[in-house]
């Protein structure tokens, strides 16, 4: 019998009904002389411990919006190590991120702290950061499942979502790092999924996460989540946070008696909190002392690697430059995000004091006020001033703190309306400009035609002034690439015309999010999911399959080469996407289906080796409830961004489905037109056999009708044998 049995099999019903809730904000209950307590802290991008004088000092490093950007796994990796020794040397146990909610739309307030609009970017970052933490022997707590993916009405929102959309789009993420990566905790989120709260919705918390998925860790209520806790423990809630909460557990004690629930029901979620208590205190070190200073150096590499060089006309500038630098963000650096994430940095240096480490010289006007929109004449003066006797402007424009947080979700795509001006003026003061930009989310840039170069610094953490400063005189490259599409404009993006609801809020959009929507609609964007400029360049060369005709289990190897064809070393992030030509559903465009970041000297070139498999050409079948390829030609392209992939090769993936139904007598035929096949086998019955010219009647005509316009030549038998014989033709 292992340890955590016997544990449970010595406690009594009560006993076991306290578990179910915190001790207090932070803590597991702690049962004398059988059970320790554990300690839980925020998270994601630092540790968060609170203390009775207020929270611990903790490195903060660049928020998960922002490491997205390096799309560095390793990296993430090391965060989470560094993350985990924070907690080691704290003494907690868990700490609750990282937060893989999908980005709907540029509003969500907590965009900052979530990865990306695209799953597999975000499995890949937070699969790097679970395990980066946990490598340590602490826990990390993925959130917050599912569909967490606006501020407004969080705690209630009913998000509805339908079947393929949520597997695909929203539980992707979850899905392949909870198997991948086995993280301790996940947190089961305010809002409610098509129906019910996520905190008691059993075909989320049991049937999918553990039935399916084979989850074998610990669901945790997000703080305040958790309703009714009979419920709640049916579902396959663990622990409701914070705590405690006494009618909780005796309702759960009431239950047992009168049979409402089982004690197996209990004691399934006993024994994994008791196997997460003894996981915890195994990993314990006492005296634990992190390396604060190489977490702090950790912070501004991640911040360097991060950035991205959205557009490039006088970056590197010389040393001996003279600079004005302007804008209230070079002082008060804007470097996190508001609420449960907010960490009390040990150390934020601005970019006055980073200029200075280097010796560089400059002059200092803040240009703007942060508090609000509204223009100081003076302050513009000033920086007018102070620009007209430099050679270049460094101009730091950004969302403000107080509009990028959790609990609320922004109101506008656009920067303060008091920065845009004064940028306006100083561009017609015929000076080169640099903009450095701070902010957790996209940002409207119809003022940017202006800038010479632009640097996004997103919430960098607090060693990003430092990164900076690196990054605009050339000691660092930028590498980083967006995890998100800036749209030209909110209107642009799907959920526009009905974002944020309240109450109720559809995802009528479906799979179209980000990219996929864009790219769907042909839409231009302001800089595309997946781009970002180096101060070298890179040229993409050689493609290859290792094979153009494969079944659906079989893995495809593609390889390619990069070059760097600069002058200076660098980093390059490969992407590879995936596009079916035949759907047999609405499908987006193409998907990234792979990625890699490479580091190239001057002339370099590399192989690159990407392997492919069968959920790299799936989509989630909503008739057989699960993932299913298509017989069709695929399409392999290969390159810098979203929207520009100079490589592409074509392979044939062939379903190993056995009696799939492609098509049923009710099939419209715009469905069989879609496919080669089954368009050839259509036009053959409509022109050879049945002589009907249907170009005049819709093409959402049913199959079945044609027997009624066929003029007495087509029956049901017929019909019925017609489609048979279309469907093996296909499998
Ligand atoms: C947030 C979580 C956080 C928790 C504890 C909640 O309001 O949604 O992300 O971990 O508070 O602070």
């Amino acid at each position: 019998m292992t340890k955590a049995m016997e544990i449970l099999n010595s406690l009594t019903l009560e006993e076991k009904a306290s578990l179910t809730s915190g001790k207090d904000c932070w803590r597991t209950v702690d049962i004398e002389g059988k059970l320790a307590s554990i300690m839980m802290s925020d998270g994601p991008h630092g540790l968060r411990k609170e203390e009775s004088g207020g929270t611990v000092p903790a490195t903060c490093f660049p928020s998960s919006a922002t490491v997205a950007n390096s799309w560095d796994e390793e990296l993430m990796y090391k965060i989470g190590e560094a993350l985990g020794e924070e907690c080691l040397a704290n003494d907690v146990q868990v700490i609750l991120g990282p937060g893989v909610n999908i980005k709907r739309t540029p509003l969500c307030g907590r965009n900052f702290e979530y990865f990306s609009e695209d799953p597999l970017l975000a499995t890949k970052m937070a699969c790097g950061h679970i395990r980066g933490v946990q490598s340590k022997g602490v826990g990390a707590c993925i959130k917050h499942f599912a569909a967490n993916n606006q501020e407004t009405d969080r705690f209630s929102v009913n998000a509805v979502i339908d079947e393929r959309t949520l597997r695909e789009i929203y539980l992707s993420s979850f899905e392949e790092a909870v198997k991948e990566a086995k993280p301790w905790m996940i947190m089961s989120a305010y809002n409610k999924l098509n129906g019910d709260y996520c905190s008691e919705n059993k075909p989320l918390l049991t049937d999918i996460l553990r039935d399916e998925w084979g989850y074998e860790g610990l669901v945790v209520s997000d703080w305040g989540a958790a309703n009714e806790p009979v419920n709640g423990v049916k579902a396959g809630l663990d622990i409701r946070m914070p705590g405690p909460v006494p009618s909780a557990n005796a309702a759960i004690v009431e239950a047992v008696k009168s049979g409402k629930l089982s004690t197996e029901e209990l004691d399934k979620n006993v024994l994994r909190i008791i196997e997460l208590v003894e996981k915890g205190i195994k990993g314990r070190i006492a005296d634990y002392k992190a390396d604060m200073t190489a977490h702090n150096d950790l912070a501004m590499k991640a911040a360097e690697e991060s950035a991205v060089l959205l557009k490039n006309g006088v970056l590197p500038l010389k040393k001996s430059d003279k600079i004005a630098l302007i804008g209230a963000f070079a002082e008060e650096i804007r470097y996190q995000g508001g609420g449960s994430s907010c960490v009390n940095a040990t150390e934020v240096s601005n970019l006055l004091q980073s200029l200075d480490d280097k010796s560089i010289d400059y002059t200092y006007a803040k240009g703007f006020k942060t508090e609000d929109d509204s223009v100081d004449e003076n302050l513009v003066s000033e920086a007018v001033a102070a620009s007209e006797k430099s050679d270049k402007i460094v101009i730091c424009m950004g969302l403000p703190f107080r509009m990028e947080s959790e609990g609320f979700d922004r109101w506008t795509m656009s920067l303060p309306s008091n920065q845009i001006g004064l940028f306006n003026k100083l561009s017609t003061l015929g000076k080169p400009i640099v903009v450095l930009l701070f902010q957790g989310s996209p940002v409207e840039m119809e003022w940017s035609e202006a800038a010479d170069s632009i640097l996004a610094m997103y919430t960098g953490g607090q060693a990003v002034a430092k990164a900076c400063v690196n990054l605009l005189f050339g000691d660092a490259v930028p590498s980083g690439k967006l995890s998100e599409t800036w749209p030209l404009r909110l209107e642009n993006n799907p959920t526009a015309l009905s974002f944020p609801e309240k109450g109720t809020a559809t995802y009528s959009e479906g799979v179209y999010v980000g990219y996929r929507y864009y790219d769907k609609k042909h839409l231009d964007v302001m800089y595309p999911f997946g781009y970002g400029l180096s101060y070298t360049t890179f040229e993409y060369s050689d493609l290859e399959l290792s094979a153009t005709d494969i079944s659906e289990s079989d893995t495809l190897e593609v390889t390619f080469k990069v070059k760097n064809t600069g002058s200076v070393a660098g980093k390059e992030i490969a992407e590879l996407y995936v596009e079916p030509t035949y759907p047999s559903v609405s499908r987006p465009v193409r998907e990234l289906k792979g990625f890699k970041k490479i580091y190239l000297e001057p002339g370099e070139e590399k192989t690159v080796t990407m392997t492919l498999s069968k959920r790299s050409f799936a989509y989630y079948d909503v008739e057989t409830h699960d993932w299913q390829v298509d017989t069709t030609v695929y399409k392999i392209h290969v390159g810098p961004s979203s929207r520009n992939l100079p490589l592409v090769a074509s392979l044939k993936v062939t379903s190993s489905r056995s009696g799939k139904t492609f098509f049923t007598t009710d099939s419209r035929v715009y469905e069989l037109n879609a496919n080669p096949i089954s368009k050839e086998a259509l036009n053959k019955l409509l022109t050879e056999d049945l002589k009907l010219d249907i170009s005049a009647l819709s093409i959402d005509l049913p199959l079945s009708k044609l027997v009624g316009f066929s003029g007495g030549i087509l029956s049901v038998d017929m019909l019925d044998r017609f489609v048979m014989e279309l469907n093996e033709k296909i499998k």
